[in-house]
């Protein structure tokens, strides 16, 4: 039977003409550098490619602050450069320690089953983040090959404030560890030499303010050890860290690479490079600041403590027991700005990462959240929320103006 074309939409019928915001827990706005960059194409192999990979690679050193060489570009999304991980060093026989404290730290065991690992999964004995005396409990009862967990749990808000102190704790029992910064990297501290991480991944979509489908991963020289006297096969033969070296070292054909991709990669590392770690870290903790002020003022409560909340992705509670599903999506409707619900909690997210951490976003993402709880009948102090940011993007405006005059 002959198939006839369908009736194409043409996209802008789907896609609304002044871009959505997107406040949720990612995809992130992108700079125009890194939109100008993912519609270029250029040959994958070749002497520029080999450039902008290399180029990829030192500023990867700087953002993930490593010397290691062995940085590689993914083509796929973060749980892609997850799976690299876990594909590389667990197999029949290894065991793993898996720090579950949510969805995403949660996707390390699923990912070690299916390599046939041996799983052990625990979770925080208190509500909130691990602690260095509960992981030492856990790697005491039984010795493990590899350890996984996430700095930032992006699907309750919850950000693991002992990291550093579990990492070098597994280092001590020999254990090589795992760090999912997909939500976290450029947007707080991760130095990854410093703390002796093994293994860290990240995405485009979030911190990075690239675009999602690419990721990246950096190994330390213990970690590509293991990968190098593997005798098992990979399970995956684009996701062979064995495989990727040929591309990200000698700029040898491993499989057709997402061109465009890797050249928004390439600027918004560029412009990470360009504004700086500290300041980066110092503007996303003032504008995730300034979000959560502005939440509070309005009359919201935050599902995580102080203490320990991630401010990468807000996580607030939802008051009145409100339908988030049909409140999130009345705001995408009317004011065109996207804010994430939640996998089984009660909660709504709003993102701090990249672009979404300029006073005018959080401004826009109070006010649609305000006027959209408003409209399913729950009253909020919007207004006085707004008119603290106002004075705030008022300070801005004028330094502004003094820094041109
Ligand atoms: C902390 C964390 N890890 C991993 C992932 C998976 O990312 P991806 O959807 O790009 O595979 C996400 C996605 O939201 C995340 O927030």
């Amino acid at each position: 039977m002959k198939i006839n074309p369908p009736l194409c939409l043409s996209l802008t019928e789907v896609i609304p003409s002044t871009p959505t915001l997107l406040m949720g827990a990612g995809p992130v706005p992108i700079p125009k550098e890194v939109a100008a960059a993912n519609s270029q194409l250029i040959s994958h192999l070749g002497e520029s490619m080999r450039r902008v990979i290399a180029s990829i690679q030192s500023m990867g050193q700087y953002v993930f602050q490593t010397s290691s060489q062995k940085i590689f570009g993914i083509a796929g999304p973060s749980s892609g450069a997850m799976e690299m991980a876990v594909t590389s060093l667990l197999w029949p026989g290894r065991r793993v320690l898996v720090l579950n404290l949510g969805t995403f730290s949660a996707r390390f065991g699923d990912l070690a089953r299916g390599v046939g690992a041996e799983v052990t999964e625990i979770f925080p004995e208190e509500p909130g983040p691990f602690r260095v005396e509960e992981v030492r409990r856990a790697l005491e009862a039984q010795t493990y090959d590899v350890l996984t967990l996430v700095q930032g749990e992006t699907s309750c808000g919850v950000k693991n404030v002992e990291l550093e102190g579990i990492v070098k704790l597994a280092k001590t029992f020999g254990v090589l560890t795992i760090v999912d910064a997909v939500c976290t990297l450029s947007t707080m501290a991760l130095p990854v030499d410093e703390w002796g991480i093994d293994v860290a991944v990240v995405g485009g979509q979030k911190g990075l303010s690239a675009i999602p489908g690419i990721s990246m991963i950096a190994f330390s020289e213990a970690a590509f050890e293991v990968v190098l006297r593997r005798e098992k096969p990979m399970p995956h033969w684009c996701l062979d860290p064995r495989r990727s070296q040929g591309f990200w070292g000698r700029g040898e054909y491993h499989y057709t690479a997402p061109v465009p991709g890797l050249l928004a990669l390439h600027e918004a590392l560029r412009l990470i490079c360009e504004e700086t770690l500290e300041h980066r870290f110092e503007r996303h903790l003032r504008s995730a600041q300034i979000l959560q002020r502005g939440l509070l003022t309005m009359g919201l409560e935050l599902h995580t403590p102080e203490e320990h909340r991630l401010n990468s992705v807000v996580a607030i509670r939802n008051p009145n027991k409100v339908n988030t599903k049909e409140l999130l999506s009345h705001i995408l409707k009317t004011h065109n700005v996207e804010i994430s619900g939640a996998f089984g909690l009660d909660i709504i997210r709003i993102g701090q990462m990249g672009e979404q951490c300029r006073l005018k976003n959080v401004r826009r993402a109070l006010e649609a959240l305000g006027a959209g709880y408003e409209a399913f009948g729950v009253k909020l102090n919007t207004v006085a929320a707004l008119k603290e940011i106002d004075s705030m993007l008022e300070r801005e405006l004028a330094l502004a103006i003094l820094a041109v005059s």
